[in-house]
Parts: C-alpha cells; structure tokens; sequence
C-alpha cells in the first residue's frame, strides 16, 4: 500500500510529494515517513488481529507524532525505556495502553510507570519482581505484570535478534521451572497483579511455525499454573517480529491469516486442556513501520573498483550510512535502492552504495543495479528503512541524524528535524 511512485520524468513521487521538491526545502540525508502506509499498515493490523490487543513496538520508531497517529488508529503501545515512556507520555498518550518491556529496567523507569499508571509491565527476572514489588507497596499500587517466558525455540533469523531459545538474557526459562516459579512468586504477592505470560521469539521472522510452537508452550505452562496454582491467566502476549520483504515489493505477511492460524491454534490447545482462552496480545513493530519509509540521499562520488575474472563493481558514496542505517553493517541486512531525481536509459551497473564514514563496513546497499550514468547531485533512494534505522542512528564521526519528514497528500511535515552540530555540541562541556 505504499504510495512511492515515479513520476513520468523518472523521479519518485512519496506520499503525492516529489522527492527534487522535498529535497530542495530540506536536504539530505532524510528519512521520508509515509503516513498513509503508516496507518493503513496499522489498521491492517488492528482489523486482522481484531480479538487480539495490538501493541505497536515503538522501538522500530518512535517519535510523539508517531505515538498519537498509533492511538488513533486504536493499537496499543510497547516502549522498552524510560526515555520511550517520556515520548509516549509527552504525546499524550493513555499510560493504560502502554507495556513496558526490558530485562533491565532501572529503579527510577519502574517508578515513574507506575507513577503513570501504566497499564502492564513485563518482567523479566526476580530482581526485577523484588525491586517492582518495594515500588508498588511504597506507592500503595498494585502492578500489573506479564512475564516473559523463553519458550526454548531456535527462531530462523539473524542471531542477534533471536530471543526467544535458552542461551541468551531474556526471560524466565521454562525448562529450568524458573518461570512457573516467576509466575508462583507473582501469584503470592499482594502488591503484584498477574495479567499472564509473555513470549517474544524473535525478530524478521517469516514462518508462523515459531509462533505456533510458542503458544503451545506457553499454554502448557498455563496449564500447569492453572493446575498446580489454581490461577486463572486472563492474557496472552505473543510478542512481535512479523517479517518484511526488504528487497522486493511483495508484502509476505498477512496479518489477518496469521491472526486466525494462531487464534485457532490457541483456543484448540485450551480446549484441550480445558483452559478458559486467555486475550491474545501481539507486538509488530517493523511489520508497520519498516516499509512506510524510506531514505533519501545525495550521492556525492562514484568510483569503479575492479574485482576478479574482470569484472567491477561501483562504489556509489552518499551523504549519510551506518550513522543513519546500521542494519546492513550489524546483521547483514539486505536493502536495495532506485534513482529518484530522474529517468536514465543507461544499462545496469552492479553498484554498491556506500556512506561517508571512516570505515569500510559502512555500506546501506550492497549490491544493486543502478543505471551506469549515476553521477554525483543525483538522489539515491533506499526503501524499508522505517524499523530499527532512524530509532538506531548514531553519531558517528559527528554526523548529525537525519530528519523524518512525514509525507500525506502531497503534503510535508517534518516530525523530527535535523540534527544540527550545535546539537551535538550542545553535549560538550569544553565548547564555547
Ligand atoms: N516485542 C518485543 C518484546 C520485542 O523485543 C520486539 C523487538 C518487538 C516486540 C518488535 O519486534 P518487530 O515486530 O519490530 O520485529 N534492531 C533489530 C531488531 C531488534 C528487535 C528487538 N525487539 C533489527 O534492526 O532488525
């Protein structure tokens, strides 16, 4: 549903908006928020998954604009820090739509949820009960609580944002008992309220199988809560990770399918352990946000590098890179790029885009076929870039982060503007 298209002299056209246009006014590089494919992709959720909760996982991106147009669309809100709850509040959203996730949630960021009002909190170690539990008697409050359970699946995507198999931070294992153990202590704490388990397997992942093995497990756990505790869990959370085509154009996952394979999926196995079927919760965060933006660059040198059999290959450099996307360096990420200031019926040339910084890592697109008269002045656009690339910029080599401009009927709204060096510089006490 994005609304990325060429005009007929070649240049791309985002959200009715004529990128030469959109760049005249506010440079590059610039991350270009899609509103329509934001919300559209938001309500394809909240409609597919219509018996679930919907919490949209603000780490993919966050910013108060983004935090109204997701309540308004009726989803839910998953922030992981005191800082994503600082943006959460200032933008008015209800702390009762808020979870708050994190294996190492400080003193300070519980107090000010509960403070809030939030309206569940996902632990995921018995320090963090102790510590929650002294919070919530010193404010006399009961917390509301899930707790996150690693349900020992070997999720199929990168290692790094794998989470849900034994060998790694988050969680209560369920092998080891530590979780029914969570879920018992929980249960026999005034102070704590239990809404029920928490399972997040993963991120990028395609195959629904992971998702389906996690609820089994899950429900086998509440089963024996239920069982052994005689408690009842009234919710479910399966977590995010929802995959997205980064590459092509086709969109491989759809929300209302998978919403009914794991609705299905669910009530059977509590059926069968005669088990009252718990809300269901899920969390998508690139699924809405990763396709409703791309990123546009000024190239600014080109330089043909010979590689073996006689072959080359064009280092195309841009005005931004891994300070501005670091997918591709940290995981291997694949993205692929167009020309967007105009047409060229030059041929193909095996291309790699590359950005300014000092280290030969920091490539956004490693391969892609370019027209071969890609020149510097030219723009460079690169899809998919709305998850886990403006919400991980950096400032590297004292680059400042580009701005999100949102995009909607011809219209542009800048959301977050560029940082400036006097930003940066704002942070050094020795400036003058
Ligand atoms: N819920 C929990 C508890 C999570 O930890 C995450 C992501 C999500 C939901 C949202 O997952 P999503 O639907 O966006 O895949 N920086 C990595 C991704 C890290 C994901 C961290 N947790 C990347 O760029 O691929």
């Amino acid at each position: 549903s994005s609304t990325a298209t060429k005009n007929t002299d070649g240049a791309l056209q985002v959200g009715g908006v004529d990128v030469r246009e959109l760049v005249a006014e506010h440079g590059t590089p610039a991350y270009l928020l899609d509103e329509a494919d934001f919300r559209a992709r938001a309500r394809a959720f909240r409609e597919g998954f219509k018996d679930f909760a919907v919490y949209y996982g603000g780490k993919a991106f966050l910013c108060t604009t983004v935090v109204r147009w997701v309540m308004e669309e009726g989803l839910n809100l998953d922030i992981c820090s005191g800082g994503e709850l600082a943006v959460a509040l200032r933008a008015g959203a209800d702390p009762k739509r808020l979870g708050f996730h994190g294996n190492n949630k400080s003193e300070a960021e519980l107090a000010r949820a509960l403070d809030a009002g939030i309206g569940r909190i996902i632990v995921d170690s018995f320090h963090e009960i102790e510590r929650l539990t002294r919070l919530a008697a010193e404010r006399g409050v009961v917390a509301p609580v899930m707790v996150r359970v690693t349900a020992g699946i070997e999720a199929h995507t990168h290692a790094y944002i794998a989470t849900a198999h034994q060998d790694q931070k988050f969680g209560f294992s369920i092998t080891t008992g530590d979780a029914f153990d969570a879920v018992a202590r929980i249960n026999e704490t005034a102070e704590l309220e239990l809404l029920g388990l928490h399972s997040h397997i993963g991120s990028q992942i395609f195959d629904s199988s992971g998702f389906e093995m996690a609820a089994r497990r899950l429900i086998a756990l509440h089963a024996r809560v239920s069982d052994e505790l005689g408690v009842d869990m009234p919710e479910l959370d399966l977590g995010g990770g929802f995959g997205i085509a980064y590459t092509t154009q086709d969109d491989p996952s759809d929300p209302a399918q998978l919403a009914t394979e794991l609705g299905k999926i669910v009530e059977h196995e509590c059926k069968a352990l005669d088990l009252a079927v718990p809300k269901l919760s899920i969390e998508p965060g690139r699924a809405i946000v990763g396709p409703a933006v791309c990123t546009v660059y000024t190239v600014g040198t080109t330089k043909e590098v010979a590689l073996d059999f006689g072959e080359s290959r064009t280092y195309v450099s841009v005005d931004g890179g891994m300070s501005d996307n670091i997918r591709t360096a940290l995981y291997d990420a694949d993205y692929s790029c167009t020309l967007a200031n105009r047409y060229s019926d030059e041929g193909p040339r095996l291309s790699r885009v590359v950005g300014k910084h000092c280290e030969s890592g920091d490539v956004v697109v490693k391969d892609e076929f370019l027209p071969a008269d890609v020149a510097p002045g030219d723009l460079v656009a690169v899809p998919g870039t709305g998850a886990y690339c403006r919400s991980m910029a950096s400032n590297y080599n004292h680059v400042p982060r580009p701005p999100v401009i949102a995009v909607k009927d011809g219209r542009t709204r800048v959301v977050v503007r560029r940082e400036t060096e006097d930003d940066m510089l704002s942070l050094d006490m020795g400036a003058e």
